[in-house]
C-alpha cells in the first residue's frame, strides 16, 4: 500500500503524526479510468462513471458549483448542520470517531468536527475520497483549523476504502455521507453500498446520510444546468481528463452538455450530446470512436428521494432511520441512521 504523511516542508504547526494519507488510488483497478474509458465508449448507450469527474480541475468545478445559486443543495444541508451538529452528535455515545466518504473539501464537515470537538478532547476524522487532490487539501486546512484533530486519509474508491475500514477496530463512529453522494448510486448499487458502510459499524454507531428531495421538474434542471454554465464545464471536463491523460482528441465545442428531470425514474440524468456526426481517437486505448450527431454519453444520474424511500433503503441494510432533519424550505434531508 502506498502511503504518505505530510512533508517537513509543511507548516510546522501539522505534525507529521497528525496526518497519515493511504493513496489506494493506483493501486484500485475500480479506479482504473483506462479500462473504464474504454468500456464506456464501446457499449451502447455510451456511459462513463461519475467518479471520473473529479480529477484535480473537476473537484474544484464541484466546489464553484456549491456557491452556484440555482445548486440549493450545499446551502440547504449547510443551514441543517449549522442548526442540529450539536444533536447529530449527541446521538453516538463515548469518544467517537468520524469517518467521512466522499468528503471533497469537507467544508460542511467543519461544523460536525466542531460539535464532536465540544464533546470530547480529541478527534479521529477519517476520510475516504477519490480525489487525492481534494483529500490532501482538506485535510491540510482542517489540521490548521482544530488543533486537537488527527487525520487518517484513504485516497479511495469507496468500496476499496471501506475494506480497508473493515480491517480495523473502533469503538463508537459516526460515519457521514453527505451532499446527497448517494444520489449518483442506482438502487442496487446504493443497496451494495450501504451494506459495506454496514459492515465497518458496530451496532448504535450512526450514518449522517444526506439526501436530496424530490422537487419540482423546473427546480431539479436548474440545479444541474445553471446559467452560468458551471455544471456543463464540470460535465465536459471529463471529456477534457480524457485528453489530458489519456491522449484523447475530444473537441471540447463539438460537444454540450444536457441534463433532463426523468421523473418516472425519479432522477435527473446527465449526458454530454456530440454536436455533429464525429470520430475521436484516444491514442493511449489504440482506440476510434464514433459518434453520430445528437448521440448522447450518460455520464452521471442524480437520484431524488423521499422519506419513505430512505427509511426502506435503512432498513434493508441494517439500519434504522432515527431521526431526519430538513432546512426550512424542505428541499434537503439530513438522515440519521442508526447500525442494528
Ligand atoms: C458531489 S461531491 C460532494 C463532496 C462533499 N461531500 C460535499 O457534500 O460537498 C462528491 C465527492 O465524492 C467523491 N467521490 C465520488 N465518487 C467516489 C467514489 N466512487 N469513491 C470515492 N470518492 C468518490 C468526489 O471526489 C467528491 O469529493
Amino acid at each position: 500500500m502506498s502511503t504518505k504523511r505530510v512533508s517537513t516542508t509543511e507548516p510546522k504547526h501539522i505534525s507529521e503524526e497528525k496526518l497519515f494519507i493511504h493513496n489506494l488510488v493506483k493501486r484500485d483497478p475500480r479506479a482504473g479510468l483506462a479500462e473504464d474509458v474504454r468500456r464506456g465508449l464501446t457499449t451502447q448507450p455510451k456511459r462513463f462513471l461519475p467518479k471520473y469527474f473529479y480529477d484535480e480541475l473537476g473537484s474544484q468545478l464541484f466546489e464553484a458549483i456549491c456557491l452556484l445559486p440555482e445548486y440549493y443543495l450545499t446551502r440547504a444541508e449547510n443551514e441543517i448542520l449549522q442548526r442540529y451538529a450539536d444533536e447529530i452528535v449527541a446521538t453516538v455515545a463515548g469518544p467517537t470517531t468520524l469517518i467521512e466518504m466522499g468528503s471533497g473539501s469537507a467544508s460542511k464537515t467543519r461544523l460536525l468536527i466542531e460539535a464532536l470537538l465540544r464533546k470530547q478532547d480529541e478527534l479521529l476524522f477519517m476520510p475516504i475520497d477519490i480525489s487525492a487532490t481534494a483529500l490532501e487539501s482538506s485535510s491540510r486546512i482542517l489540521l490548521q483549523s482544530y488543533p486537537r484533530l488527527n487525520i487518517e486519509a484513504y485516497a479511495a474508491d469507496y468500496f476499496a476504502g471501506l475494506a480497508e475500514l473493515a480491517k480495523e477496530q473502533r469503538t463508537h463512529t459516526l460515519a457521514l455521507f453527505l451532499g446527497s453522494n448517494i444520489s449518483n448510486f442506482d438502487p442496487e448499487e446504493a443497496l451494495k453500498f450501504l451494506r459495506a458502510l454496514r459492515q465497518v459499524l458496530h451496532e448504535g454507531d450512526a450514518l449522517l446520510l444526506g439526501a436530496d428531495l424530490k422537487k419540482e421538474k423546473s427546480v431539479l434542471e436548474a440545479a444541474y444546468n445553471d446559467a452560468l454554465g458551471v455544471t456543463a464545464a464540470f460535465n465536459l471536463n471529463v471529456l477534457a481528463r480524457i485528453n489530458r491523460e489519456l491522449g484523447g482528441n475530444f473537441d471540447l465545442r463539438a460537444f454540450s452538455h444536457c441534463a433532463v428531470y426523468n421523473q418516472d425514474a425519479g432522477r435527473v440524468e446527465i449526458y454530454i450530446d456530440s454536436n455533429r456526426e464525429q470520430t475521436v481517437t484516444i491514442d493511449k486505448l489504440d482506440l476510434q470512436v464514433q459518434f453520430s450527431e445528437g448521440e448522447q454519453i450518460h455520464t452521471e444520474n442524480s437520484y431524488k428521494y423521499d422519506l419513505e424511500n430512505i427509511g426502506k433503503l435503512a432498513a434493508a441494510t441494517g439500519f434504522t432511520r432515527a431521526q431526519t432533519w430538513q432546512d426550512q424550505k424542505q428541499q434537503f434531508s439530513s438522515n440519521l441512521l442508526l447500525a442494528v
